[in-house]
């Protein structure tokens, strides 16, 4: 059977729709063509040359085995897993699961699992790691980490590392230890690589040339979505069919082509907040995902000549319907900055209908014998004209259904599209030279050596920022 696809609908992007002030003309969108032509056929040719190695991914057939050969290995009595992790280490993850796993996973008797309780942990805040210790603490034998960072060296990752290395050891001794643990890193670097190739810990591998928040289709977001029975063949699938509609240098058959092209038209025209607006719970972390990859990939200040441009749309998430009652004030009424992105649920897996009762009263009428899809589809589609009678722009990305192979479709749709975005912007979209200091910065206030001059300097900051305290 034929695997149904996302579909972009742009309508409400047009002038037809927008007026003229603040909508494309067919015309616009034929002239931006030719650049969005020319950035994919640079693509397409740089992947030749191992660039781009994400698009590879749903063909790497050594990568899928070594993910399974884990999950027949540790799967079995795991009752916990947690994921240690941070960023592109940590967001695909929880977005397979809120996707692919239903609601509140956690919370379902064992036998109504596929797996086991997720947990991924993507932060040092002290109270949320203790609550977590405490909640694994009988179950401590029963429990799997993984470890997923793939420079090594990250300070959140490595300090969660070692609080668990340190309880694994005191509850199981350190001989155990390598039973309740698996490490995702680089092949070849890192402190973590070194750790784990000292002590036998089991590894699964970042490839090389795939970018943190470019890695959730690798062990990254595989092995925890495996492990908790999200089909990840079909996951792949699903990218691999969007990875070959992304290659396509017909731009109107290429969905990450006019993704990018509408989006890279508004931003010059100083629209340049994008907003993602899914209307289905399962796709709500995926738009903490989508932040990121769009964020540190196209926020940059210097141009592929290092030339100093100072360029990057802000990506905004919201919830369907949820923010229609905290943020369309603003979105309608508001400065005229931005593009809404609307993920749209054709199918939801279940519904509930609204029952016809004794009572009801008059006004609350038209609600019986509705169904909570039907409700939250009309509120989709009336926020999107609400905000076009309005002349906001709005996009729409529709899942025909919410499954392993529309999600893996959505990445590869986004990773392209940010790629192409990139090359639009005439910037590199796989560095983020601009972390580097702020971890630097973390260092010298730890006390890590070879950082004294930083610590020293923010020591004599400390000394004046008292005077300017309220
Ligand atoms: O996309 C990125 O490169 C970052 O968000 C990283 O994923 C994040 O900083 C974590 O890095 P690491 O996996 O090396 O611990």
């Amino acid at each position: 059977m034929p695997t149904a696809m996302l579909q972009i609908d742009y309508v409400n992007v047009l002038a037809a729709a927008l007026g003229p002030a603040h909508g494309l003309t067919p015309a616009e969108i034929k002239r931006a063509e030719s650049a969005v032509k020319h950035v994919i056929t640079r693509i397409e040719s740089e992947r030749k040359n191992g660039r781009h190695r994400y698009r590879d991914l749903p063909d790497d057939g050594n990568m899928l085995n070594a993910v399974k050969t884990a999950v027949r290995k540790f799967k079995p009595g795991v009752e916990n897993l947690v994921v240690l992790g941070i960023g592109g280490s940590a967001l695909g993850n929880i977005a397979l699961q809120t996707a692919l796993n239903p609601p509140l996973h956690n919370l379902l008797p064992k036998n109504k699992r596929r797996g086991p309780r997720l947990f991924v942990i993507d932060n040092v805040d002290p109270v949320q790691f203790a609550n977590l210790l405490d909640i694994l603490g009988p179950a401590i034998k029963k429990t799997l980490f993984n470890v997923i960072s793939k420079s090594g060296e990250t300070a959140e990752t490595a300090s969660q590392f070692l609080i668990t290395r340190d309880l694994l050891s005191k509850k199981l001794g350190a001989k155990n230890l390598a039973k309740r643990l698996v490490v995702t890193t680089d092949p070849e670097t890192g402190t973590l690589r070194q750790l784990a190739d000292d002590h036998g810990w089991y590894t699964l591998p970042v490839p090389d040339g795939v970018g943190g928040r470019f890695s959730v289709l690798s062990a990254v977001g595989l092995f925890s979505a495996a492990m908790c029975g999200i089909n990840i063949d079909k996951l792949l699938t699903g990218a691999a069919e969007m990875s070959r509609r992304v290659a396509s240098k017909v731009v109107r058959k290429n969905p990450a082509a006019m993704l990018a092209l509408l989006l890279h038209a508004f931003y010059t025209r100083g629209k340049r907040m994008h907003v993602l607006f899914p209307y289905g719970y399962q796709l709500k972390d995926l738009a903490d995902w989508y932040r990121q990859l769009w964020a540190e990939s196209l926020g940059k200040q210097h141009d592929l000549e290092g030339r100093p441009v100072i360029v990057g749309p802000t990506p905004i998430k919201a919830l369907g319907a949820t923010d229609q009652h905290s943020q369309v004030q603003l979105y309608r009424e508001g400065p005229n900055d931005k593009v809404f992105i609307f993920l749209e649920v054709e199918k939801f897996a279940r519904d509930v209908k609204i029952p016809r009762g004794k009572g009801t009263p008059e006004t609350l009428k038209y609600l019986e014998g509705a169904s909570l899809e039907r409700l939250l589809s009309a509120e989709r589609r009336a926020t999107e004209f609400a905000l076009a009678a309005s002349h906001r722009p709005c996009l729409n990305i529709r899942f025909p259904r919410v499954n392993e192979q529309t999600v893996g479709q959505f990445i590869m749709l986004w990773e392209a599209a940010t790629s192409i975005m990139g090359g639009l912007l005439n910037i590199d979209p796989y560095d983020q030279p601009a972390v580097q200091l702020g971890k630097e910065y973390t260092y010298a206030l730890m006390g890590k050596p070879g950082y004294e001059k930083l610590a020293r300097r923010f020591a004599k900051r400390a000394g004046k920022t008292g005077r300017y305290s309220v």
